[in-house]
């Protein structure tokens, strides 16, 4: 393991990270930073139903009960990763135009993971963070957005200094593994957080508001994913497959697939890169 790992497992400052991400936000009101706590999406979930106002960011460095997209889990070690929550109320864009929010937040994952750390991050529809190693694109970090009301809470989960031996899959990479530039959690975490902050303005702010083409968010969704334009296999929630080329992503942030029998519009699932 990396002489960085020590260092970067190092408990985070909570003012430190409240006065980069407080300070001259327009979205972030509040940051917490607990050492445990079952799932920071159940946490703000909750503050949700109980009138939180939006902008309200909470960082674990344990989740006990991390959950993942399609009902599975979230597992990672204490301060080896980055496990975080931001409660958003986006009231201003139609409900149709929501299920864009987690995929601006893959961009904004991936852009901070590129600036930050000079890691090569693309994204998997809807929003699966790769970095490659020398043996293929791995899942680097994960999100999960979860309603409550017209509260969105958007849950990141990001290995950071994890071995190889710390990781749950043979699928997963962490940001040691694919030689980022640095693993300072802190950094990358107000970098992420800023770059959320950027998009969620925009995209919100549009004209209309949530229209992911006069926002920009769709360009910058298509440039850094790669699933579009390659043939996949879907497994959706049903069970079925769906086999086809992935040709496009509609303005309610579906999957556009076309199949023998036409396309279909994708709105969950799990999809393999075949080519
Ligand atoms: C996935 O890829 O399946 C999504 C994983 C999302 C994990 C994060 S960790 C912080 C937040 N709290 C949770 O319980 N889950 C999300």
């Amino acid at each position: 393991m990396s002489e960085a790992e020590p260092q970067s497992r190092r408990p985070l400052s909570a003012e430190a990270v409240r006065a980069a991400v407080l300070a001259g936000s327009a979205l972030f009101t509040a940051v917490e930073v607990v050492p445990s706590t079952g799932s920071t999406n159940a946490d703000l979930l909750a503050a949700a139903r109980a009138g939180v106002a939006a902008g309200s960011v909470l960082v674990a460095e344990e989740q006990t009960a991390g959950r993942g997209r399609l009902d599975r889990t979230w597992e990672s070690q204490p301060g080896a990763g980055l496990t975080f929550s931001v409660l958003l109320r986006p009231t201003e864009v139609p409900g149709g135009s929501r299920g864009w929010l987690p995929l601006l937040t893959g961009v904004a994952i991936t852009t901070a993971l590129r600036t930050q750390a000079a890691v090569e991050a693309d994204l998997k529809w809807p929003n699966d963070v790769l970095a490659g190693g020398t043996d293929g694109q791995r899942k680097l970090a994960g999100i999960l957005a979860e309603q409550a009301g017209d509260a969105i809470v958007v849950g990141i989960g990001l290995n950071v200094s994890s071995a190889r031996s710390e990781l749950p899959s043979g699928l997963a990479t962490s940001l040691l593994l694919a030689g980022a530039a640095t693993l300072d959690r802190q950094a990358i975490l107000t970098a992420a957080l800023r770059e959320l902050e950027v998009w969620y303005l925009r995209w919100t702010g549009a004209d209309p508001p949530g229209d992911a083409s006069t926002s920009g968010l769709r360009a910058a969704y298509l440039r850094a994913c790669s699933t579009v334009g390659r043939d996949v296999r879907v497994e959706l929630p049903s069970g079925g497959i769906l086999a086809g080329r992935a040709v496009d992503v509609d303005n309610a942030g579906r999957l556009m697939v076309t199949g023998p029998d036409g396309v279909h519009a994708v709105s969950a699932g799990d999809v393999v890169h075949v080519r």
